[in-house]
């Protein structure tokens, strides 16, 4: 069989490799945080994830199982690992997960492929029927760069400011570098593009499929993930092209709010999260540097909570009777600690100082760096990364 030594190989801002043992202890590390907090006493028991394999939705599915003693479908798009080619993290993590699942005496389905196709679509929802049934909680934590349509038309989202153009400060994280960066503004051709990949039209196609199906339970709770966060990210962010996609989103989590109460006594939730490090946001310009800045002082503040801290608290909020911020019927807000005034004052202050020369000092870009890492399963303490592996790892349970 052959194994071989897995090491980072970091291309801008994605590392091409992923290591199975680190991903299995990225997975552990998050078991053992939510072992450690109070069971989810009225969480749903059966959950489907559709973007299960990194970041919040990986997070939510973990936080599902452990706290909640959920049985989970998942469903993500990644690579296999082949012969001399290491797989992509998320397979890494999903089948590291189904390993914890089953310890745990809990159901994991797991299917891989475009969630976005209606092919795909039908096929999921037949193993769903078969495998679990309907579910009560049904969670939408897609991060993609395109969408193909059902019509064949391919659409690309982009990260661009809107109506104007924008120079701030923005990091390599290569190089670690601190520099100015101009962002041209958009075409309302892009703009339509990022509504059509990240707004909130493929989540209504899901729900209503699910619905016409009979795969959603009483009472069920949809939700997807939003991020408005502090002014200094507002050009690329709020007010850029993928805010737009999440206005989007926001108006969809109105209608199906209205269409789950009317048929199931259901809800569907937008969740507008913290700042963390993920594959989706390494790749948005200025983000990188205000997330480095923001550990930096949520770390000092004892605050800082990275996906699974943050899931845990959604679930508990949700669920059971932890308070939260309810900013609508249809929105929840957990990124309080993130926006409180005594955070981004400070954050502020760093932002205007901050160069490539005080990187390190001003900022927790270290911490950024080694977060970054452990998305791909690289700087374990447990893992020998020096043996051979074998890149191969195959799931008990992959539907196809
Ligand atoms: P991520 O990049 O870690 O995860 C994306 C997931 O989507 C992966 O499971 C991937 O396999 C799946 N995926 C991508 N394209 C797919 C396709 N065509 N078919 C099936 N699965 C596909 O992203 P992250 O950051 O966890 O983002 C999830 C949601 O959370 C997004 O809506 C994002 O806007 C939101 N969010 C993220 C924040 C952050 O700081 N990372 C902050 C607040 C919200």
């Amino acid at each position: 069989m052959p194994f071989m030594i897995i090491k980072p190989k970091v291309r801008g801002f994605i590392c091409i490799t992923a290591h199975p043992e680190g991903c299995m202890s990225h997975i552990q590390e998050q078991v053992d945080y939510v072992r450690a907090q109070q069971p989810l006493k009225n969480a749903p028991r059966r959950v489907l994830v559709i973007g299960a394999s990194t970041g919040y939705g990986l997070a939510s599915r973990i936080v599902a199982t452990i706290g909640g003693h959920a049985d989970t479908f998942g469903i993500f798009y990644e690579r296999p690992g082949e012969d001399n080619k290491p797989a992509s993290a998320g397979w890494y993590n999903s089948v590291a997960f189904e390993k914890v699942a089953q310890a745990y005496g809990v159901k994991a389905f797991s299917m891989n492929g475009d969630a976005f196709s209606k092919d795909f679509k039908n096929k999921a929802v037949k193993a769903l029927k078969e495998k679990i049934g309907s579910v009560d909680c049904i969670i939408y934590s897609l991060a993609a760069p395109q969408r193909v349509d059902v019509t064949g038309d391919v659409y690309k989202s982009v990260l661009k400011p809107v109506g104007q153009k924008f120079s701030g400060k923005t990091v390599n994280t290569d190089k670690a570098e601190v520099f100015e960066t101009t962002i041209e503004s958009a075409t309302e051709d892009e703009i339509l593009h990022t509504k059509k990949v990240m707004g909130g039209e493929d989540w209504e196609a899901w729900i209503r499929l699910l619905e016409q199906e009979k795969l959603l339970a009483n009472g069920v709770t949809a939700l997807a993930y939003s991020y408005i966060g502090p002014e200094i990210t507002w050009p690329i962010y709020k007010d850029g092209t993928i805010g737009r996609a999440k206005e989007h989103l926001a108006q969809t989590a109105e209608t199906l709010n209205q269409f789950l109460h009317s048929q199931l006594q259901g809800r569907a939730l937008i969740s507008v999260n913290k700042a963390v490090v993920t594959q989706a946001s390494s790749a948005i310009p200025v983000v990188p540097l205000y997330i480095s800045i923001l550990f930096k002082v949520m770390k000092a503040k004892g605050l800082h909570e990275d996906c699974v801290q943050q899931m845990y608290r959604l679930f508990a909020a949700l669920f059971d009777n932890l308070s939260i911020k309810k900013e609508s019927e249809t929105c929840i807000r957990l990124d309080d600690l993130e926006l409180m005034p005594e955070v981004q004052s400070e954050v502020k202050a760093i932002w205007q100082g901050i160069n490539s020369g005080n990187l390190f000092e001003l900022s927790d870009f270290r911490g950024y760096q080694e977060n970054f890492l452990k998305l791909f399963g690289f700087g374990f303490k447990d893992v020998d990364y020096e043996q051979d592996v074998d890149p191969k790892r195959t799931f008990l349970n992959l539907m196809d």
